[in-house]
């Protein structure tokens, strides 16, 4: 059995594409592997708190040390970290905002990257003291964008922080492989966006399969 959390990002609950990939994702990933556990959180609807200077003040302070307040504090991340513990895949559905990921995933993101948890830092080891303490898992990434030419050697290439950002960040979720897959040219509505949405879902059985067998 194998564990499956799914994250939905877009602030749209109507006529959302990545949560329709995203639905899509989960329905054929757990009916190729109806035993899985799956998991589900809905920032787009509900995004995490920001974090704040008493909560990195917690996250700093040693965990026997900690008052009541503190704790409470970070129970939100210590959920998420325990839900991002237990996963082997992680799905991320999301739409690009201004070039980048929507607020309520970096808040997500926030709330998990967290030192002792998520990740050590120990200068011991030169000038890249960060080291995850997960591993093994693989990333999802579906993404909807209403221009066009985010992807390699794209016009707009060089704009694209949603997926880059992620994948530099993933590493510190656990993740040793991501795999992704994009609707393009939302806002122009035309055929290219037909056959972008089109190859997109053809893409997900593939994708399946490649991800079942390296996990
Ligand atoms: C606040 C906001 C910012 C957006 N910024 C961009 C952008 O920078 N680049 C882009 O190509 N599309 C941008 N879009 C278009 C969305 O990425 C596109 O509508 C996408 O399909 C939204 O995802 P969803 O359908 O899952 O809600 C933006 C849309 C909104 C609402």
């Amino acid at each position: 059995m194998t564990v499956l959390l799914h994250i939905d990002a877009s602030a749209r609950k109507e006529r959302s594409i990545s949560r329709a990939l995203g639905e899509t994702f989960k329905h054929q990933w757990l009916s190729s592997k109806p035993a899985d556990k799956f998991i589900y959180r809905d920032i787009g609807s509900t995004p995490p708190d920001f974090i704040s200077e008493s909560w990195i003040a917690a996250v700093f302070t040693p965990e026997g040390k900690r008052t009541d307040e503190q704790n409470l504090l970070l129970a939100l991340s210590d959920v998420l970290i325990e839900e991002l513990t237990e996963a082997d895949v992680i799905a991320i559905s999301t739409p690009m905002y201004n070039y980048g990921m929507p607020a309520s995933l970096k808040a997500w993101i926030d709330q998990v990257v967290r030192v002792n948890k998520t990740f050590t830092f120990d200068l011991n080891r030169g000038d890249f003291p960060l080291e995850p303490t997960l591993s093994g898992k693989s990333l999802v990434l579906l993404t909807s964008c209403g221009e066009f030419g985010f992807g390699e050697n794209g016009t707009r290439e060089d704009m694209n922080h949603l997926g880059p950002h992620i994948q530099t960040v993933s590493k510190y979720l656990g993740v040793d492989e991501v795999y992704e897959i994009s609707v393009e040219y939302q806002e122009f509505g035309d055929n290219r966006h037909k056959r972008s949405i089109e190859s997109a879902y053809e893409s997900i059985p593939g994708m399946i399969k490649s991800i079942a067998t390296n996990t």
